[in-house]
């Protein structure tokens, strides 16, 4: 396939950056979207030009680094998938297409497609996570019996890799949905209930704090997340929030 890439160029946080053209020729179908841009590197490597720099790490759908806005998508055209899953036949000869950084102000581009998701870390270090009693009296967590639909929906929310499509995509910049996903995860456990409190307005605050939307449920998070992360998350942490605050039941 030849095809025109239309990539998001920009030196700094700084600066004010520009889309560049970028013409690419003889892509196979079966190239990930990243050997792709691999490719193109190599070639203005070789023609003594600045490669464009994307962030990557596990290229398979683990890590929620590659964080690219492909024609207007978080992580392109293909659904339940991050970028270095989605697969250039997803493309086709001749195709014009605009590879942009997530977008958000809470989540700042450092770097041509490259964006600052520290903010996420920050929520995530406010209280996602056990305190664990290590006297040498703490219980087996294998010897706690929890209810197989809760273990499920933990293990659910527990799939989201904090890529931040979510964020990007939503017309408010909110991070509700990832954030739910962080406190459903201990929410639905019993070993999530002795911080369940202070996890939930913690987490919410800091969200807030880094500048992030709320949520007017149109929903287009759940649609564009690779891990498929309901929005039942979302009215969880509603509920917690409202309990924790107020006294009120969940
Ligand atoms: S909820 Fe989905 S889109 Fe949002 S950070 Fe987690 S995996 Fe990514
Ligand atoms: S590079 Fe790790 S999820 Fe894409």
């Amino acid at each position: 396939m030849n095809l025109n890439l239309k990539i998001w160029r920009q030196k700094s946080k700084k600066d004010k950056g520009k889309i560049v053209d970028y013409p690419i020729a003889n892509v196979s179908e079966h190239m990930s979207f990243l050997e792709m841009l691999d490719v193109l590197n190599e070639e203005l490597v070789s023609k003594g030009e600045e490669p464009v720099a994307f962030d990557h790490d596990c290229r398979e759908g683990i890590c929620g680094m590659c964080s690219l806005y492909i024609n207007g998508e978080a992580h392109g055209p293909d659904r339940g998938v991050t970028t270095c899953q989605l697969h250039m036949r997803k493309f086709k000869d001749g195709d014009t297409i605009f590879i942009e950084p997530f977008r958000a102000t809470a989540l700042p581009v450092i770097k041509d497609l490259i964006v600052d998701r520290s903010s996420m870390d920050r929520i995530q270090q406010a209280g996602g996570f056990v305190s664990v009693n290590t006297s040498g009296n703490t219980q087996d967590a294998n010897a706690i019996p929890i209810p197989k639909e809760n273990a499920d929906l933990a293990f659910d929310a527990a799939t989201c890799i904090g890529c931040g499509a979510c964020i990007a995509t939503c017309k408010n910049s909110s991070a509700m949905l990832y954030v739910s996903a962080k406190v459903s995860q201990f929410s639905l456990l019993p070993q999530g209930q002795v911080e369940a409190k202070d996890r939930v307005i913690n987490m919410v605050n800091k969200m807030d704090e880094e500048g992030f939307g709320n949520c007017t449920n149109t929903g287009a998070c759940e649609v564009e997340c690779p891990k498929g992360i309901s929005l039942d998350n979302i009215s969880r942490m509603n509920r917690e929030f409202l309990s924790a605050n107020f006294g009120l039941k969940k």
